[in-house]
């Protein structure tokens, strides 16, 4: 379980930020946060969306009230041209006769007030005479073009429209032109109905616009999470390769990561070996040295000599029951990394080191009881829970009196769990929580040989098949230690 542990603190410690410009905080994992990829997503698409939904507003509206425009504009230009049309000079005098039409044509659903005004040149010959004047009027007639415009009168927004017209007759000239004004409540009716529309369907565009960034926000989010939950929910030992696949962005991060995953595991697979290698060749010559150490000591009488070599041998036993439990770590972690699962029957496994164990028992007047369930056949690697049941109740014979009872219990419900009972002093309760650790041994160890790796080898077997080792002091008295899958 550490050796991951181990490689994601490296990574935390030395993601720093690459400047201090960044932005960034520190979360709980150790990891710097700048942002989250959602939120700008969303803000973007969002704030995207806003600013073109305002846009589309503005234009729809515009070009609704250009065309609402020129429709009305179209009829004030028919309207003042009906009235042109009849000028005539009868008689030297200038004649109009106002067609009814050049009224009705200008009926609105509003009721809009209509104005106008007819001059000879500057006279006022109909209408009304305080009606804007607009430049067309002013300016002598060389055309007869209309001239639109919007003012204001008696307080009220108008549109109108001015056009002249030059009569010749009987060597009489004259220049008539015409003002028709129209005030612009239809129009406005017509242009607040259009905005509403517009305001409407823009509030209904951003919303579903919205509702489309959110989803696309989420499916592009996607495959990051499944991701991370993948990366997320491996054990701690599961160096392997991520096969999933994931959109092209994501193939350099992945291929990345399996890389370094790749590395992890040869790194440790090298480590490891080269640990057993080691533990392997010491442990043959110490064997030689303990066996001329034994001889020697029959041989030799003097008592300071005698003490010399019983020292010495205790070194060797400290030396060889290190090396033999570096080379079982070595294997359990490489094991645990690559197992398969088997269906076993941990009773027949507790039986098994029982039997083996009984010899030692037997030469401290120990009884090893095996209690419960006739069987428990659950799945797991055999060779791995034996090697943790055996230094748990190892520790059991090594730490209980003699003359003391060793009860060792296998049960199925509510997990499958083996659980190993002595009438010892129990662990040191303040320590209880540091003996798991590597190499860590109790204040109670002390004249007992061995090397603080037996509980870690018990527990890294526990991780690896995501189970559970709890130790604790029993209130009767005695340690107790519970190796659950
Ligand atoms: N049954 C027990 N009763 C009391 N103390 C125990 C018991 N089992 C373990 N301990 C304490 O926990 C410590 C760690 O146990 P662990 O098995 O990891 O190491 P060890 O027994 O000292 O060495 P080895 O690697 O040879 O097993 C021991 O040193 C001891 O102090
Ligand atoms: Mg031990």
């Amino acid at each position: 379980m550490s050796r991951v542990n181990h490689a994601v603190v490296g990574v935390a410690s030395s993601a720093k930020p690459a400047s201090d410009a960044v932005d960034a905080t520190l979360s709980d994992t150790g990891v710097y946060i700048s942002g989250s990829l959602r939120n700008r997503l969303v803000v973007t698409l969002i704030g995207g969306v806003a600013a073109l939904t305002l846009l589309l507003y503005v234009v729809v509206r515009d070009y609704a009230a250009q065309i609402a425009q020129q429709s009305q504009d179209s009829i004030l230009r028919a309207s003042v041209s009906s009235m042109l049309d009849t000028a005539v000079i009868r008689n030297g005098i200038v004649e109009l006769d106002i067609p009814h039409s050049a009224f009705s044509m200008l009926n609105t659903a509003k009721d809009d007030r209509v104005f106008y005004a007819i001059y000879q040149d500057d006279k006022l010959l109909s209408g009304y005479a305080n009606l804007p004047r607009s430049s067309a009027q002013t300016t002598p007639p060389a055309s007869t073009t209309a001239v639109l415009e919007s003012a204001l009168y008696q307080g009220v927004p108008i549109r109108q429209i001015t056009a002249s017209r030059l009569l010749v007759a009987g060597g009489k000239r004259a220049s008539v032109s015409a003002t028709v004004a129209q005030t612009q409540d239809a129009l406005s009716d017509t242009l607040r109905a259009i905005t509403l529309k517009a305001a409407l369907y823009g509030a209904g565009f951003f919303s579903l616009a919205v509702l489309l960034s959110a989803w696309v926000t989420s499916s592009t989010i996607r495959p990051l999470r499944q991701l991370a939950n993948s990366v997320a929910r491996r054990g701690p030992q599961d160096l392997s390769p991520l096969s999933q696949p994931v959109p092209t962005e994501m193939v350099a991060l992945v291929s990345a990561f399996n890389h370094l995953m790749a590395r992890l595991e040869k790194s440790f697979s090298q480590s490891e070996e080269f640990i057993a290698e080691a533990a392997h060749r010491v442990r043959t010559p110490l064997s030689t040295v303990r066996s001329h150490a034994e001889s020697t000591l029959q041989r030799v009488d003097k008592e300071e000599n005698r003490q010399a070599l019983r020292s010495m041998i205790r070194a060797i036993d400290e030396s060889s029951r290190a090396a033999t439990q570096l080379l079982d770590h070595a294997m359990i972690t490489f094991r645990a990394s690559q197992f398969e699962y088997h269906s076993i029957d941990m009773v027949e496994i507790v039986r098994d080191i029982v039997v083996r164990l009984t010899p030692i028992a037997q030469m401290k007047d120990v009884e090893l009881r095996l209690e419960g369930q006739p069987k428990v056949i659950t799945l797991g690697d055999p060779i791995l829970i034996q090697n943790a049941v055996r230094n748990i109740v190892d520790n059991a014979l090594k730490y209980a009196p003699s003359e003391s009872l060793i009860t060792i219990t296998v049960r199925s419900d509510p997990k499958p769990t083996i659980q190993v009972c002595d009438q010892g002093a129990g662990f040191p309760e303040n320590e209880i929580k540091n003996l798991t650790r590597r190499f860590a041994r109790g204040s109670n160890a002390a004249g007992t040989i061995g090397s603080g790796l037996g509980l870690t080898i018990a527990k890294d077997v526990a991780d690896a098949h995501t189970g559970t080792l709890n130790i604790s002091n029993q209130t009767s008295g005695g340690a107790c230690v519970i190796f659950s899958l």
